[in-house]
């Protein structure tokens, strides 16, 4: 019989906090600090659905809303928005504490999308996920939308890759902040 798991079962929550040694040049903390724990939480949650060894394959808008400062408890939320044939979409919510003021922010949140592998390094079935609220079918849909919407993106992608689209690009972008100077034929 199909395997089939809950969302809680592996949500996973990870909080850190901002030590000095995470800021960047202006004093606050440096995003790739934020991304490599999104990686690492994301990592945890699909791991636990998968009962396997999960790669990060795609990565689906990160928008830095507000600064996070040293000094702050940094929480990740995650759980399994999706899942495919191999692949489970995490959804990451990203909240910081002030821990005088108790205030919360919410800084970002962003979809990792992860592969299970198998021992023959190839990607490796997944449970199937049990939907057990409204909000879980909504982030389920929203998910599977976001994957139609990509192979759209990805189609539209490859044909402005074509360079038969030079013209078009020229009209296009004729009021954006370019000048063009072409040094080839
Ligand atoms: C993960 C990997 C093995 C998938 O290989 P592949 O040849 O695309 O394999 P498949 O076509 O069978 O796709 C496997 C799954 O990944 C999904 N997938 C592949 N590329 C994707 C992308 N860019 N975005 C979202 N999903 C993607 C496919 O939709 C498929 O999902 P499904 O099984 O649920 O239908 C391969 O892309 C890889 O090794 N990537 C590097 C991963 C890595 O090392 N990450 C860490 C970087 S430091």
């Amino acid at each position: 019989m199909e395997d089939y798991k809950t969302v809680p079962y592996s949500q996973t929550t990870l909080t850190e906090l901002m030590i000095p040694s995470y800021s960047n040049f202006g004093g606050k903390v440096h995003g790739g600090i934020i991304l490599g724990l999104m990686d690492k939480v994301a990592y945890a949650c699909a791991a636990k659905h998968a009962g396997n060894y999960c790669v990060t394959v795609s990565v689906d808008t990160v928008n830095f809303l507000a600064p996070v400062e040293v000094g702050e408890l940094v929480s990740l939320l995650a759980s399994v928005n999706y899942v495919g044939n191999s692949s489970i979409v995490i959804g990451i919510r990203v909240q910081t504490e002030n821990i005088k003021t108790k205030e919360i922010k919410h800084t970002n949140s962003s979809y990792f999308t992860m592969v299970a592998m198998g021992e023959d390094h190839m990607p490796a079935k997944v449970p199937g996920l049990i939907l057990q609220t409204r909000t879980e079918i909504k982030r389920f849909y929203e998910a599977y939308h976001r994957k139609e919407l990509a192979k759209y993106y990805n189609q539209e992608q490859a044909r402005i890759k074509n360079d038969s689209e030079i013209e078009e690009a020229l009209r296009l972008i004729s009021n954006e902040r370019c000048r063009i100077e072409l040094t080839e034929g």
